[in-house]
């Protein structure tokens, strides 16, 4: 990790993607907030600064010291970036009075400049700013404007020091990747070597060296992350990983079984545990959501405290947490804030949590973990299942649950995502479930009224769960997909289609 890119937030929306498009260059990179600069830089070979909700010419705005940084380091500053270098060096930043936001295109550009090389005339790039640097430091040079935008690109004599308006890492900035590499490789100098099997062979030796010979204990839930970071695991100590998978009683149909043998097929060291009367009797004549998931979380630590019990000795937990999970945010109204996961009083700990944490996944992006998976051979199966929340099939019954209506939904939820595969339709689709409502409704069937439950099935496309919008599949999908689930799951007599985006609705009905 010493071929690091230090990116500095200055709370932009777009900061994680800067980090995404720099991994994609195979660099690694983190994010620090603009007032935690690291007092050790030497691993850093290059600095970004983000953009920002703030006007530099705002009192309140964020205002780093880049003594450390300025002239020594290779140095991008990108929208709020650029204006911070252009107005502490000599420039002068106003508020903008054309409209900058949205699509523009270079009208000018030095192509010819290691930093623009590749770039042309027409090349499209993403504006979204509301100050404009208006006049650059007499020791800048221009390098690309556009229309409304003259001061789009620029460098400062004698330092590698470079400031962009535009926001080279969203992807409507159709050459904005060949900017950041051009910065990060050929000015730079850093070296592409953050691959999925050079990070799998760095954090295998660092865990075997972490580690030792201890046991560790770890919760796998069928996910993309748990599942990696055992593979991880147990490439570097093998049997002295001790995995629980527990069924909540919760589960997809047969997701239990089918899940825990492929697990084992993978030689990992797993123990099922089925829980599933000890969830479904604590959650009996609940019907509120939130209690619900408290239930399920309160069992869950109790079950799996029980289990880790059972293995002696063990002194550390693994978990499957992610980058997004670890990068302290900075906030739009003040001062960076950390986002603290509220960890426990020491106190009243389960004994489990008094383990040591190892967490080999906590520097990746979703993406790579899928990636890091693919380089360890794990199976399809696993990295390219939709996301599924831990509460389970509890969130998809509205109301009381009870074990009838957890196998009926079982069922539809099968026939509809089964369909979904033999259609092809499932990798195009980000996380799909069926949700049994509660409410009768008058059918008929033969020559026979019936009066019997609804479902409503949901397909969403989405890229992290934050946003989502309805899929639209296709009628004849949906007309044959109906037709099964009323014809063989007895008890339900109407199937309706979910057709709301998020926001305003959430992708879980409860
Ligand atoms: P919503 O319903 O909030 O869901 O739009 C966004 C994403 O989060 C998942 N989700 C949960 N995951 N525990 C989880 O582990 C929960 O309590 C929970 N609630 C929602 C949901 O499946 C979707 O992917």
């Amino acid at each position: 990790m010493d071929n690091n890119v230090l990116i500095l937030d200055f709370g932009s929306q777009y900061t994680q993607l800067i980090a995404r498009r720099v991994r994609e260059l195979n660099i690694f990179c983190e994010i620090k907030p603009y007032n935690k600069v690291p007092s050790d830089l030497d691993s850093y070979k290059a600095v970004i600064l983000s953009g920002s909700p703030f006007s530099v010419r705002a009192e309140d705005a964020p205002h780093p010291d880049l003594s450390n940084i300025r002239g020594k380091k290779p140095l991008l500053g990108v929208c709020y970036g650029a204006q911070y270098l252009a107005h502490f060096s000599g420039g002068s930043v106003e508020k903008s009075n054309t409209r900058e936001y949205g699509r523009a295109n270079l009208s000018s550009v030095e192509s010819e400049h290691s930093f623009l090389k590749g770039i042309t005339i027409g090349s499209q790039v993403w504006m979204s700013h509301a100050d404009t640097i208006k006049k650059l430091p007499e020791n800048a040079k221009l390098l690309a404007s556009t229309h409304d935008v003259e001061n789009a690109a620029f460098k400062f004599d004698g330092e590698e020091t470079y400031g962009i308006q535009f926001h080279p890492e969203v992807y409507h900035s159709t050459d904005g990747k060949q900017v950041l590499e051009n910065f990060l490789v050929h000015i730079a100098g850093v070296a592409q070597t953050w691959t999925p099997d050079a990070f799998v062979d760095a954090t295998v030796n660092n865990l075997k060296e972490k580690i030792g010979n201890d046991k560790v204990i770890l919760g796998l839930s069928g996910g993309v992350d748990s599942t990696v970071a055992a593979v991880l695991l147990h490439k570097a100590i093998g049997k002295n990983l001790h995995c629980i998978f527990v069924n909540n009683g919760l589960l997809r149909k047969n997701e239990f079984e089918d899940v825990l043998k492929q697990y084992e097929g993978m030689g990992l060291n797993v123990k099922g545990v089925d829980a599933s009367a000890r969830f479904l009797d604590a959650l009996a004549g609940e019907s509120d959501p939130e209690a619900k998931r408290k239930i399920i979380g309160r069992v869950f630590i109790e079950v799996f405290d029980d289990e880790s019990h059972l293995v002696e000795d063990a002194k550390w937990l693994a978990q499957g947490t992610i980058y997004p999970d670890v990068i302290e945010s900075v906030s739009a109204t003040g001062g960076p804030s950390a986002t603290i996961k509220s960890h426990h009083n020491v106190g009243g700990l389960p004994d489990f949590m008094k383990l040591k944490v190892v967490e080999p996944l906590r520097m990746l992006f979703k993406d790579e973990v899928r990636r890091v998976g693919k380089s360890m051979e794990v199976g399809d199966e696993r990295l390219g299942r939709h996301p599924f929340p831990g509460p389970g099939l509890a969130i998809r019954i509205l109301g009381d649950i009870t074990r009838e209506k957890v196998a009926i939904l079982q069922e539809v939820d099968h026939i509809f995502i089964q369909g979904l595969r033999d259609w092809g339709l499932y990798d195009k689709v980000w996380q799909a479930g069926a949700m049994l409502l509660p409410v009768n409704s008058v059918g008929v069937m033969g020559d026979e009224r019936t009066y019997e439950k609804c479902v409503a099935l949901r397909a969403v496309e989405s890229t992290d769960g934050m946003t989502a919008d309805w899929v639209n599949l296709p009628y004849e999908f949906l007309q044959k997909t109906s037709n099964d689930i009323i014809n063989k799951v007895p008890g339900v007599n109407r199937v309706v289609y979910d057709i709301s985006s998020k926001p305003p609705a959430t992708i879980e009905w409860e």
